[in-house]
């Protein structure tokens, strides 16, 4: 276990990072599905090493900012099967968790990759993580796109829900996973910066904003903006971290709930 986390760290800080999200959202699905202690503990491992097999792919592959050509998508594509011989050779790691790298590139309608599984003959663990792993991918920004909105990603992957993903497990995360969790800075389409301050119990992807700066980022008198409350309002980007200008207010901002 300790040679395939080391394994995975030393890819690309995007692919540990992208791995360890896509675990914590697949045990979301796998706890709400009841899923008893050992069926997490092999979906999660699953989950967390489910692309491990990209130790194999030349890093300049995996960064390409291209489209991959046909004998590259080909490579790519091998990850599945390499990251299945890697796990099933482990001690200690499920054959089911070696099935997660092997099959989370199937799709329901069978045009997913290596080998063209369709609906159940998709593990359920698998079709797990591959909705985890969408919902994630789709919010990071690759050097070949932007990533989306948190509420983008959602809307997009419940569209993907019964073709590409399990639809049932598309509805777990989509409702069971806060787009826009609270502490989350924001800019808004308006120029404001603010904080998440809670989520509005009538729509996730409209939360309440705690606002922080006026459009040109100066401090003014916090106060809170309801998204849902607010048509004219809405989110424009993620900050990694609030504006120079506002740092030393960030500190009298009480914790959120
Ligand atoms: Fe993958």
């Amino acid at each position: 276990m300790t040679f395939s986390i080391a394994t995975l760290r030393s890819l690309d800080e995007y692919t540990f990072v992208h791995s360890l999200n896509v675990s914590v959202l697949a045990l979301v699905i796998g706890v709400e599905s009841g899923l008893g202690r050992k069926g997490l503990i092999e979906l999660g491992v699953g989950a967390l090493l489910h692309d491990v097999g990209k130790a194999i792919v030349p890093v300049n592959l995996l960064n390409k900012p291209d489209e991959l050509t046909d004998q590259e998508m080909a490579i790519m594509k091998l990850h599945t099967i390499e990251g299945f011989q890697i796990l099933r050779s482990q001690p200690g790691v499920s054959l089911l968790s070696a099935h997660v790298a092997f099959q989370h590139h199937e799709r329901m309608d069978g045009l997913g990759y290596p080998r063209g599984l369709t609906g159940d003959e998709i593990h359920c663990y698998a079709r797990m993580t591959a909705v985890a792993d969408v919902m994630d991918a789709l919010t990071a920004p690759r050097p070949y796109r932007r990533g989306l909105l948190p509420d983008q990603a959602r809307n997009l992957v419940a569209s993907l829900g019964g073709s590409h993903l399990d639809g049932v497990y598309v509805s777990i995360l989509v409702n069971r996973v806060s787009v826009f969790p609270a502490g989350t800075v924001v800019r808004l389409a308006s120029g404001e910066v603010g904080i998440i301050a809670r989520q509005s119990p009538s729509d996730p992807a409209r939360p309440v904003v705690r606002v922080l700066s006026d459009q040109s980022l100066q401090p003014v008198a916090p106060y809170e903006l309801p998204l849902d409350r607010s048509p004219d309002k809405s989110i424009a980007e993620l900050l990694h971290d609030l504006p120079d200008t506002l740092r030393s207010r960030s500190a009298r901002i009480p914790s959120r709930d």
